[in-house]
């Protein structure tokens, strides 16, 4: 055996080398296949009633905001280029009851909140959640049985129809129902349709975990109690986290039955449903970059452990990679400014 004095006498014969692409910055560059864009950004923003605003404690940098606050913050995102918001209400625990009866009040903070931003900042695209937990006094997104051990299915989209069409009458522009209860979707588009909102677009949260992740959203807008508090968790109608085909099998229900966005929800957990649903659908995917995916990556970088910016980056771009055309995450503000220099 020949031994290796000088070091030109090993040399491998490889036509192909893919660390010639590699080798400066634009190379780099030009090989580059996934972007985050600005126009790919969605700001989940949570709405209160009225008072300064309140830090939410596992969230650093997100707010509770009163309307007006909400308003300011979603003209500097609309100056950044950001091209819709999703919004939250936080709602005083005194109007919370067991049929989230709020959620059919005509003039409910979220509708006010959504007057208010299509009045002042109207090019950017408004969302609103249909979904009734922020106004149930148990935290569940519908409507319960007697003995308080199921959510009612029909009984619960009869409601979400009447929140929606409330929603599309204050002008918002994509209703977004995040319950998962069966034939919401078909059932939103036919009362929007029936009353001429022919143009208010449904994002379907269409394969939505039953997450851990969701732990810093609940107490952000206050509906914790269903998340582990009661004997019921939210696991009888959202999705198995074990489960792919069922998640693709939903989302193509909701795209037959109209939705114009399908939604994998939590993102960084779930890329591989993020990508088998956009090989899968015809129509528009978004990802939630959840509340407690925001929640890890600071705490991680609090302790010193993780780079904070270098990880919030590489997370948005493994989502947009997967496959999402848009992203909805609370860095939003942050990585739309640094996008634009
Ligand atoms: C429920 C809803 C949830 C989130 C938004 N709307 C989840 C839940 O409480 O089950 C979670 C958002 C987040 O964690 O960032 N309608």
């Amino acid at each position: 055996m020949k031994r290796f004095d000088k070091t030109e006498d090993f040399k491998l014969d490889l036509p192909r080398r893919p660390r010639r692409m590699r080798r400066t910055a634009s190379l780099r560059a030009m090989a580059q296949e996934t972007y985050v864009r600005v126009e790919d950004l969605i700001a989940p923003l949570i709405v209160k009633e009225s008072g300064e605003k309140e830090p939410v404690g596992s969230m650093p940098g997100l707010y509770r905001l009163n309307i007006d606050d909400l308003v300011a913050e979603c003209r500097e995102l609309a100056s950044l280029g950001v091209p819709a918001v999703a919004i939250f209400p936080n709602m005083d625990a005194s109007l919370k009851d067991a049929l989230g009866s709020e959620a059919g009040n005509p003039d409910t903070l979220t509708l006010r909140a959504v007057r208010a931003l299509k009045a002042e900042v109207p090019g950017l695209s408004v969302i609103t959640d249909v979904a009734l937990d922020p106004y149930t006094s148990h935290g569940h997104d519908g409507v319960l049985n007697k003995d308080g051990s199921y959510v009612l299915n029909d009984e619960t989209v009869r409601r979400l129809c009447e929140m929606a069409v409330l929603q599309a009458e204050a002008g918002v522009d994509i209703v977004a129902p995040s319950d998962m209860m069966d034939g919401r979707v078909g059932a939103i588009r036919k009362a929007l349709d029936d009353r001429g909102f022919i143009d208010t677009a449904i994002m379907a949260y269409s394969a939505k975990f039953a997450s851990a992740y969701y732990g810093p959203y609940r107490e952000a807008v206050g509906s914790a109690s269903a998340a582990g508090t009661t004997l019921l968790g939210k696991e009888t109608y959202q999705m198995n986290p074990a489960n792919r085909r069922e998640a693709i099998m939903d989302a193509l229900l909701d795209e037959d039955e109209g939705a114009d966005f399908v939604m994998v929800k939590p993102a960084g957990a779930y890329l591989d449903i993020i990508r088998e649903l956009r090989d899968a659908s015809q129509v528009t995917v978004a990802a939630y970059q959840v509340s407690g995916e925001y929640a890890q990556i600071h705490a991680a970088a609090q302790l010193g452990w993780l780079d904070y910016e270098k990880t919030r980056d590489e997370s948005l771009l493994a989502i947009k990679r997967a496959g999402a055309d848009v992203i909805l995450t609370y860095f939003a503000k942050e990585v739309a400014r640094k996008l634009k220099g």
